[in-house]
């Protein structure tokens, strides 16, 4: 006898096939849709899934500035986001009207924008990035320039601090990370002395300086995979264990703090995903004039790929 889980499974699978429609999910995503997903990955493995999937329709398990991505990088394809209130509160923190009012103030700047951001601000942008190529595409500027960061002062702090360079912030930051305080690490430290930890770039400083690794969570499986350490404390949202603890099954998982959850990532669930397929629900569009705009520095945001 199957379980409800089971049945659910089955007709989305039955429907994905349907449809020709390929399932993406960010790592942040409940341990159940990860599962599910044809592709599970970072901002950046996602742009660029999406940038080259030859599926009709793209069920974007995610928040709305990736689907958003997805529809500005394949404008033929159907995006699809099962729950059309998941947004991020990040992304919501500077609108095109300030980014051009900061861009008044420092006319020489070139603009780069973090992926977290709307489309209409990544029109406003001459680069987008990711946190994992967010150092490599400030690198690429030329030197003589200023660069306003926007809108994550976070990751921007982070990057200045590797590159060297002087970024023009602004005060934008991620709740979720914000939940992960100084005193949390230490504490987990204290637990775990021989812990390795790693950290998002989008954590508050004092975090990031007690981390041994920060690192997008695409770097953070990576990471993991290779290193010998056999405990790690982990500075993001909570269900980024779920696909260390698959490369890693070994391996023990902090935690940093039980309360850094993503309460828009959450939103995702198997019914939502069952109804979108069934519904095409809730399809993702970009007016042209901004999506072209955007389009420009989501592209040079694909070809800038960091290290490895
Ligand atoms: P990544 O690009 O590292 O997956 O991060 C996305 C995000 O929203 C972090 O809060
Ligand atoms: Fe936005 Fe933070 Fe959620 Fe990432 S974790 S989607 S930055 S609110």
């Amino acid at each position: 006898m199957d379980t409800p889980d089971q049945r659910l499974l089955a007709e989305i699978r039955d429907l994905r096939a349907k449809r020709k429609a390929v399932i993406l999910a960010h790592n942040y995503q409940r341990a159940e849709i990860q599962d599910l997903a044809d592709f599970c990955g970072d901002s950046l493995g996602l742009s660029i899934e999406a940038s080259k999937t030859d599926a009709e329709v793209i069920v974007f398990c995610g928040v709305r500035f990736m689907a958003e991505t997805a529809r500005i990088l394949s404008p033929r394809k159907m995006v699809l986001l099962p729950d059309r209130w998941a947004g991020c509160p990040m992304a919501d923190m500077i609108t095109a009207e300030q980014l051009r009012g900061l861009k008044q103030k420092h006319p020489d700047a070139l603009v780069v924008c973090y992926v977290n951001s709307t489309a209409e601000v990544k029109a406003e942008s001459d680069y987008c990035c990711t946190s994992a190529n967010a150092v490599a595409v400030v690198q690429s500027l030329p030197q003589d320039r200023p660069v306003i960061f926007v809108p994550d002062q976070h990751l921007g702090q982070f990057v200045a601090k590797q590159t060297g360079r002087d970024l023009i912030l602004w005060p934008g930051y991620c709740p979720t990370h914000a939940l992960i305080s100084e005193d949390d690490v230490r504490k987990a430290k204290e637990q775990h002395p021989d812990a390795v930890v790693i950290a998002h770039p989008e954590c508050l400083e004092p975090v990031k300086d007690l981390a041994d690794a920060l690192l997008s969570t695409g770097q953070m499986i990576r990471f993991v995979k290779d290193s010998p350490a056999q405990c790690f404390i982990v500075a993001t949202e909570i269900d980024m264990i779920h696909p260390l603890r698959k490369v890693r099954p070994d391996a023990e998982f902090v935690p940093a703090s039980p309360r850094s959850v993503c309460p828009n990532m959450k939103k995702i669930t198997l019914e939502k995903v069952l109804a979108s397929l069934a519904g095409l629900q809730f399809q993702i569009e970009v007016p042209e004039a901004v999506r072209v705009r955007a389009e420009r520095s989501l592209q040079r945001m694909v070809e800038i790929l960091p290290e490895r």
